[in-house]
């Protein structure tokens, strides 16, 4: 049965390759890695063959939860991976007595914007042209969304 565990470095060469594929604006090995050096909250889900299925990155600090990242394999989606994942970041940054939890996604992600509000995030403002996506060469607008806890 897949399990729901701490990022490991170990996992990052999988981890790049999934944000090549399924990330437009893909993280770095770099960017992971500074991640799991400081504070930041790590999670992975991890399949019966010791694959990486699911994870993200998130933080809190203070009383506000950020998360950064979030991606499920593209095999796996639709299966309640992601809410997972979320579900925990949520029990996480309320233990933490976070009031709020925030983050920023690209304006056309329809599906993660869906996702979000299935998890009762809401939308505050756009930030405009705030991602670069290399492989079109254009900017996309990122919303911030927020979800009172
Ligand atoms: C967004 C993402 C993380 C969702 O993960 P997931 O495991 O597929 O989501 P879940 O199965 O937990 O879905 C929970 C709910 O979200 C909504 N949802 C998820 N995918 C959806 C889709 N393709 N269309 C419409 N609603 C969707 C639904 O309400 C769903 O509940 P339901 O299946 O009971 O209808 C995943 O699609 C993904 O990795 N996308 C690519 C990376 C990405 O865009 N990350 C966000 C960056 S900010």
């Amino acid at each position: 049965m897949p399990k729901l565990r701490a990022m490991l470095e170990s996992d990052l060469i999988e981890i790049i390759r999934m944000e090549a594929v399924a990330n437009p604006v893909p993280w770095s090995k770099l960017d992971f890695a500074m991640a799991l050096q400081s504070n930041q909250v790590g999670l992975v889900i991890e399949g019966i063959h010791g694959n990486v299925m699911a994870y993200l990155v998130g933080q809190i600090e203070g009383f506000i939860g950020h998360i950064y990242n979030v991606l499920v394999n593209p095999e796996f989606v639709r299966q309640g991976l992601g809410s997972q994942l979320m579900k925990h970041f949520i029990e996480l940054a309320r233990i933490a007595h976070c009031s709020e939890v925030w983050l920023e996604v690209r304006a056309g992600n329809d599906v993660a914007i869906k996702f979000y509000e299935h998890w009762c995030f809401a939308k505050v403002t756009v930030r405009k042209k705030y991602y670069y996506l290399h492989t079109v060469r254009k900017f996309e607008d990122a919303c911030l969304m927020t979800k009172i806890l």
